[in-house]
């Protein structure tokens, strides 16, 4: 465990409210769902799960509410072996992700709660774990000037800075040329770049405009489509692992996290998205969140 290289991520911790839905209500409607259940969910905790399960080395930096839903995320970081050092605040509730399933699809509406109040000034606290990371995973579900401290201290260290720019939110231009890989799906990639990436074409296009933007390299996960990236002069494209839908929900966070494992075991992009492929196809095949997500034994 010693010679692991240390991950840290840091990011949003939610108690995910989950429902399944023969379709969308309209307007004014009421529908009868089924399955209802409450379980630890978030971008940065999924993305810290999938890490330890897959067999990394990690640490969660977070924050949560000090109430009942907190206790659903320590009871599963417990669960997950994950090393988990949240922030408990006594001012905002732990952040809420109502998420209804329909036909194995996911809409997600969230409060941020707690994650919106994970301040600079708080991720300086824990200065000491960001001094010793290998390697820095981080999302759009906490403020963007913590993003932009954190990824900006990270680089001082001279860690290797991973963003997954979800959701989508306006970043400013000096981030960029602190991060090391950035991993958006098809409809962050359009925030990003202004024009539908909805092609291979566009694929191409949307990759060579961020990296004009400064960031060296480029993953564009493109759900039941794969995946293309860009580590080097070329673009390649992935195809996804074949498996029937049950719920994508945190498939994009197991891709980022088995990517990671194996980023830090020193594999090649071509390896590590060989295996964030087959853990992601898993993930879609189960029910929840991080729940979902595979045990790396359960990868061939
Ligand atoms: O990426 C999936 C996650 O997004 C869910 O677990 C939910 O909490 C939202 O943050």
């Amino acid at each position: 465990m010693d010679n692991m290289k240390k991950i840290l991520v840091i990011g949003s911790a939610n108690a995910d409210m989950v429902i399944s839905s023969p379709k969308m209500p309209e307007i004014g409607e009421t529908i009868t769902g089924s399955g209802f259940t409450v379980n630890a969910g978030g971008k940065g905790f999924n993305q810290a799960v999938a890490l330890s399960k897959l067999g990394g080395n990690v640490t969660f930096i977070g924050a949560v509410g000090n109430d009942a839903n907190s206790e659903i995320l320590a009871a599963a970081a417990k669960e997950y072996n994950v090393t988990y050092d949240v922030i408990r605040l006594e001012t905002a509730p732990t952040g809420v992700a109502v998420v209804t399933v329909v036909n194995g699809d996911n809409f997600i509406v969230l409060d941020p709660g707690a994650n919106g109040a994970l301040t600079p000034a708080l991720i300086d606290e824990k200065e000491d774990l960001l001094s010793q990371a290998d390697i820095v995973v981080v999302q759009l579900e906490i403020p963007v000037e913590t993003v932009l401290h954190l990824c900006k201290k990270a680089k001082q260290y001279g860690s290797y800075v991973v963003l997954n720019p979800a959701p989508y939110t306006k970043l400013p231009a000096e981030i960029f040329s602190l991060i090391d890989l950035i991993i958006p799906n098809e409809h962050e990639a359009e925030g990003l770049c202004g024009f539908p990436v909805d092609t291979k074409q566009a694929c191409i296009k949307a990759i060579d405009r961020i990296k004009a933007k400064g960031i060296k390299n480029v993953i564009i996960t493109l759900g039941k489509k794969g995946c293309a990236f860009s580590n080097g002069k070329q673009v390649v494209f992935r195809q996804a692992e074949e498996s029937i839908a049950v719920d994508t929900t945190s498939a994009g966070d197991t891709f980022i996290g088995a990517f990671c494992v194996k980023l830090s075991e020193g594999k090649t992009y071509q390896e590590a998205i060989d295996f964030a492929s087959k853990a992601a196809a898993i993930t879609v095949s189960r029910e929840g969140a991080a729940k979902s997500i595979p045990y790396a034994h359960e990868i061939q």
